[in-house]
């Protein structure tokens, strides 16, 4: 996967996406929230935030700012901040991979559904990770390699598709945790049987 084709499929995607991905990926937002309470007064950054599906989940008072590299589906966030939406700061067209933030910019900085998407989601976490402030957080809602031998060698199999489907299906969480040398202060599912997983981490202070 590359910048190139990604955003030619999130072009395609944006009139459609809130109806139909949007809906499948219900669950992970919410759980998200709660997990990321409370928020208010705190500054957030969404990476890959899409059409902005996850706003009205955020309390009033936040500071949030998103970004994407799809320009399509910034259009539409930025139709919903246009219909009121306080806390949101606004939207930028931005790689998650090269983040124009200083670092330890935001308490709490946010990926959901995005990981398994970027073309190098190792980047992607160094950057989150850059950017947040030390005692924020850092939460994911992705799917992850399966523990399980054979769901796992499933999810092997259908690595050679990734690239036609936008879609890494055996990303692996170690790979963050080697990268951070931090343990997930908690993993949980985020969809009916666990396909989706919520993972937080904590920024040493
Ligand atoms: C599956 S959608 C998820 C959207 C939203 N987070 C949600 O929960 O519905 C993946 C999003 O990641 C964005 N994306 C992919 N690669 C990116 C990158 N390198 N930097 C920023 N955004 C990226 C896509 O444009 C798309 O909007």
């Amino acid at each position: 996967m590359d910048l190139v084709s990604i955003r030619k499929s999130y072009r395609r995607y944006a009139r459609h996406y809130d109806a139909t991905f949007g809906r499948v990926f219900a669950t992970g937002r919410h759980s998200a929230q709660k997990t990321l309470a409370p928020l208010e007064g705190k500054r957030v950054l969404e990476v890959g935030v899409g059409t902005g599906i996850s706003f009205p989940e955020y309390p009033d008072g936040v500071d949030l700012v998103g970004i994407d590299v799809s320009r399509e589906m910034l259009q539409v966030a930025q139709e919903r901040i246009n219909g009121g939406l306080p806390g949101v700061r606004g939207v930028a067209e931005m790689d998650a991979e090269a983040l124009g933030f200083r670092d330890d910019s935001f308490d709490a900085v946010v990926g959901m559904y995005v990981a398994s998407v970027v073309p190098n989601p190792d980047r992607m976490f160094a950057e989150m990770w850059r950017v947040c402030r030390p005692g924020g957080q850092i939460l994911l809602v992705n799917h992850f390699a399966s523990r399980q031998w054979l769901l796992r060698g499933v999810e092997r199999s259908l690595r050679p598709l990734s690239r036609a489907v936008g879609f890494r299906p055996d990303m692996e969480l170690d790979h963050f945790v080697h990268l951070t040398g931090c343990e997930p202060e908690a993993v949980e599912p985020a969809s009916l049987f666990g396909y989706w997983k919520q993972v937080a981490f904590r920024k040493p202070a």
